[in-house]
C-alpha cells in the first residue's frame, strides 16, 4: 500500500491506475477508522480495481473548536485497517497541503444551496460548506472514480450527490448502509469519547428510530406523531439530550403533510450524549395500501350470458 501526503503524489498514483485500465474506488474519511469505514473500503475493494482512502481531519467542517481538538487521531492503526480492508493507496495530507494559508480559510469554498435550512446544517452552521469544499477538493485531486460514503451521515450523502451533479464531477457516488454495534448503536468515531454509562445510554438513539419505524409501518401518517414518539423514547434516558427527531421526505428533507404518500421516508435523530453529539437515521416504510381491484364486476345476467 502506498501512502501519500502530497496531493500531486496521490493524484499521479490514481492517474497511473486509470491509465492501466483500473476502476478507482475512493473512500474519503477523517480517520479514527472503525468497522463502518472498513465496510466502505471492503465494498470499494469488491467493486473496484484500485481502492484509495483519504484520511484528513478537515478543520473547515468543525464549528465547535473543542470537537476538532478532541477528534481522535489514530493514523498508525488507520493504515493497518486500510491495508487489511483492501486499500492500495492512502492520502493523509497535513492541513497546509489542503489549505496552504491555514488558519486562513481558502478563498474559494463550495456551498450547496438549500442545505442550510436542513437539520444538521441548522445545528452546525457552516458544517456542510466545509464538507462540500473538502470533498470537491478531494474529488478534484483524485479524478474519475467511484466514491463510497456511509448512509449514517444521510444529509452529507445528499450534499455530496448534489455537489457531484451540479459541478458535473466525474464521480459516481455510492451510499452504503450504516454499520451498528450488536445493541443497535451506529458506529461513529465519536463513540470512543463516551464513558461506559454514556455508551450504554447512547443506544436510546437507535431504540427511538425503531419506535419510529414501527409507528410508520403500523400506519401512522402524521410526521409530528412519529417525531413525538421518538422524542419520548429519548426522554426516558437522562444522560441523553435530544437535539431533533423527525420524519422527513428522504429526497427533499422536507417534513411532508402526511407520510406514506408514495415518497420515501427517512427518520432522522440527533442528540447530545455527555461530551459528544451523535446522529443516526433510517428508512421507514408505510404499510402498502390495499391493492385496487383491476377487474370490473359484471351483473349476474351478463355473467350468465343472459340477455
Ligand atoms: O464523513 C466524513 O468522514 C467527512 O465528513 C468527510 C466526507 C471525509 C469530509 O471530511
Amino acid at each position: 500500500m502506498e501512502v501519500f501526503d502530497t496531493a500531486a503524489g496521490f493524484s499521479a498514483a490514481l492517474a497511473r491506475a486509470r491509465a492501466h485500465g483500473q476502476l478507482v474506488g475512493l473512500v474519503p474519511t477523517m480517520g479514527a477508522l472503525h468497522a463502518g469505514h472498513v465496510s466502505l473500503i471492503e465494498r470499494a475493494a469488491a467493486e473496484c480495481d484500485c481502492v484509495a482512502v483519504t484520511i484528513f481531519v478537515n478543520p473547515l467542517q468543525f464549528a465547535d473548536p473543542s470537537d476538532i481538538e478532541h477528534y481522535p487521531r489514530t493514523l498508525r492503526s488507520d493504515l493497518v485497517a486500510c491495508e487489511g480492508a483492501g486499500a492500495v493507496v492512502v492520502f493523509a495530507p497535513p492541513v497546509t497541503e489542503m489549505y496552504p494559508d491555514w488558519p486562513a480559510p481558502p478563498a474559494t469554498t463550495v456551498s450547496v444551496a438549500g442545505t442550510h435550512e436542513r437539520f444538521e446544517a441548522r445545528s452546525r452552521p457552516g458544517h456542510f460548506d466545509g464538507v462540500a469544499t473538502v470533498v470537491a477538493k478531494l474529488f478534484s485531486i483524485a479524478g474519475a472514480c467511484r466514491a463510497y460514503f456511509g448512509e449514517k451521515d444521510f444529509e452529507q450523502l445528499a450534499v455530496v450527490r448534489t455537489l457531484v451533479a451540479d459541478l458535473s464531477l466525474p464521480v459516481e457516488v455510492h451510499g452504503c448502509p450504516t454499520v451498528r454495534e450488536p445493541d443497535g448503536l451506529a458506529l461513529s468515531s465519536r463513540n470512543v469519547r463516551l464513558s461506559a454509562g454514556e455508551r450504554a445510554a447512547a443506544v436510546v438513539l437507535s431504540r427511538a428510530l425503531d419506535v419510529g419505524v414501527t409507528a410508520v409501518a403500523g400506519g401512522e401518517r402524521s410526521p409530528g406523531a412519529v417525531a413525538d414518539a421518538m422524542a419520548a423514547v429519548i426522554g426516558t434516558e437522562p444522560l441523553v439530550a435530544l437535539d431533533y427527531a423527525c420524519a422527513v421526505d428522504a429526497l427533499t428533507f422536507a417534513v411532508p403533510d402526511k407520510l406514506g404518500d408514495s415518497r420515501p421516508v427517512r427518520l432522522l435523530i440527533a442528540a447530545r450524549v455527555g461530551p459528544v453529539r451523535l446522529i443516526d437515521n433510517c428508512a421507514a416504510r408505510s404499510p402498502k395500501p390495499p391493492a385496487r381491484a383491476s377487474f370490473v364486476l359484471v351483473g349476474a345476467d351478463t355473467a350468465s350470458g343472459g340477455g
